[in-house]
């Protein structure tokens, strides 16, 4: 079964819940000008009020309490905290928020795991040239050793960032998230780049300065739906599939969990690409330098964001023109009996996660995971009754429980995306994940709780009951 200290979270990200975008000194984030910018996200809707969880943030804590959650999994708002991005100026009332947030967590015996960074680059720092610019790294490692300092005498799970797949990809590659650049095959590669070099410098300086004291844990949250070739039997198919595991979940996995570097299959499949174009130079995959410190080892435990799974075949290059998808020659295609509900990309397939679970004690010497973010939405007409929601939740966790029992995955906990209904980035308001209804027509933003949300309670009431350990303490 699950073991007695399991963590039972929910999370949200700082942009996608606060609101408050301009609020006591806050200063602006690359969400905040994309959103402002004409044609960006549906409906011309933002993050500007969102659950303005930054005002109703004892709302949420009710909502975590009803849910009973252990734990509660949040992103700090760098700009809320430092507005111009660096140490120069804090601000203290950002300071005083989050500090409120984790104490009354604790206070209810709410465990919280931070994210550092979930998408929101302080403005000015994307003005610097943001995460293409490799001064990037040494600025998060400030800003990550202001967060320890100030906070991490209470926050002992710690993740540095959040899908960096998704800030490179979705971000410098197709720009349909912030900061909207579109340079294909180019700075997705030097965005992961920095990011994993911002990654390690914060981990060995929580490792060489606060976890003796603090005795915290540390990692990066990596996103990977579960691939399988499309026929189980070609061979096209299997290496199509090794290849787009490369270039998702071993873009960030490989360097940090086994070889210190990007996956061989990666580097060369560019590298190839390149050649091919008839292009010259240094690769387009950047390396790292020996002078700086390592990437391997830089985890404490691993972090995955699983949402779905893929069937995978050869294909999907752009022409005449150098991208990721060219570069990594698989296209993935959905399975006809997988059902989709909600938004198009979301094909719900829980044993996909029993399967990639394995898949990473196997690959990553097996380490500790959490669950750091799963789930499935809804799009209008919305309802409370929310069926499907629930027995997905019902039917996930049984197989959480099986990686766990029968492939002896050691997963030490799972958060479900997300506590509230809220801002789907580019989908605005209009897909819905919350374990509760937000009523954002509501002046007060009234926060019901969804069947799923009842159906989570209650799986986390019956194990908790089943655990004898706490049976004990009763
Ligand atoms: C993840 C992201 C979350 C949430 C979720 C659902 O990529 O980290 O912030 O939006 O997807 O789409």
């Amino acid at each position: 079964m699950f073991p007695c200290d399991f963590a039972w979270g929910a999370g949200t990200a700082a942009y996608q819940i606060e609101g408050g975008w301009q609020a006591d000194g806050k200063g602006p984030s690359i969400w905040d000008t994309f959103c402002h910018e004409e044609g960006r996200v549906f409906g011309e809707q933002d993050g500007d009020v969102a659950c303005s969880s930054y005002e109703l943030w004892d709302k949420d804590l009710e909502c975590i309490q009803q849910l009973g959650l252990t734990h509660y999994r949040l992103s700090l708002s760098w700009a809320r905290l430092l507005p111009d991005g660096t140490t120069r100026h804090v601000n203290q009332k950002g300071v005083q928020y989050y500090n409120k947030v984790i104490d009354d967590l604790l206070a209810c015996s709410v465990s919280p795991m931070v994210t550092l960074y979930h998408f929101d680059l302080p403005q000015a720092l994307q003005d610097q040239g943001g995460w293409k610019s490799p001064g990037i790294a040494t600025l998060f490692d400030s800003y990550a050793k202001f967060c320890f300092q100030t906070f991490g005498d209470r926050v002992k799970l710690w993740i540095t960032i959040n899908e960096p797949y998704v800030c490179a990809k979705l971000g410098h590659e197709d720009g349909i998230h912030a900061p909207g650049i579109k340079e294909p095959g180019i700075a997705a590669y030097l965005v992961g780049h920095n990011m994993l070099r911002g990654h390690a410098m914060a981990w060995h300086s929580y490792n060489s300065f606060y976890r003796a004291k603090q005795e915290g844990v540390v990692s990066l949250a990596i996103n990977s739906d579960w691939l399988e070739p499309l026929r189980a039997e070609c061979t096209e198919d299997i290496a199509a599939t090794e290849r787009y595991l490369a270039f998702t979940l071993g873009w960030f996995a490989c360097p940090v969990f086994v070889t210190g570097d990007y996956p061989e299959i990666m580097r060369s499949a560019i590298d190839a690409q390149t050649k091919k174009f008839g292009c010259t130079g240094s690769s387009r995959l950047p390396s790292f330098s020996k002078d700086e410190p390592a990437i391997l080892g830089t985890a404490d435990f691993f972090a995955l964001n699983y949402y779905t799974s893929r069937k995978v075949k050869p294909g999907g290059g752009c022409g005449n023109m150098l991208s990721v998808k060219g570069d990594r020659d698989a296209e993935d295609v959905l399975d006809p009996s997988w059902p989709v509900c909600g938004v198009s990309w979301l094909a719900v397939v829980p044993h996909g996660l029993r399967k990639l679970l394995k898949y990473i004690k196997d690959t990553f010497n097996n380490p500790a995971v959490y669950i750091t973010e799963n789930g499935f939405s809804q799009v209008g007409p919305l309802q409370i009754e929310d069926v499907q929601r629930a027995e997905f939740y019902k039917d996930t966790i049984l197989e959480v429980a099986k990686a766990i029992q029968e492939d002896r995955v050691n997963v030490r906990g799972y958060f479900a995306w997300s506590l509230l209904d809220n801002f789907e980035w580019a989908d605005g308001f209009s897909v819905r994940f919350g374990l509760f209804h937000v009523d954002f027509s509501d002046a007060k933003l009234r926060r019901t709780m969804y069947q799923s949300g009842g159906e989570y309670a209650k799986i986390i009431k019956k194990y908790k009951e089943v655990n004898p350990e706490e049976k004990v303490d009763e």
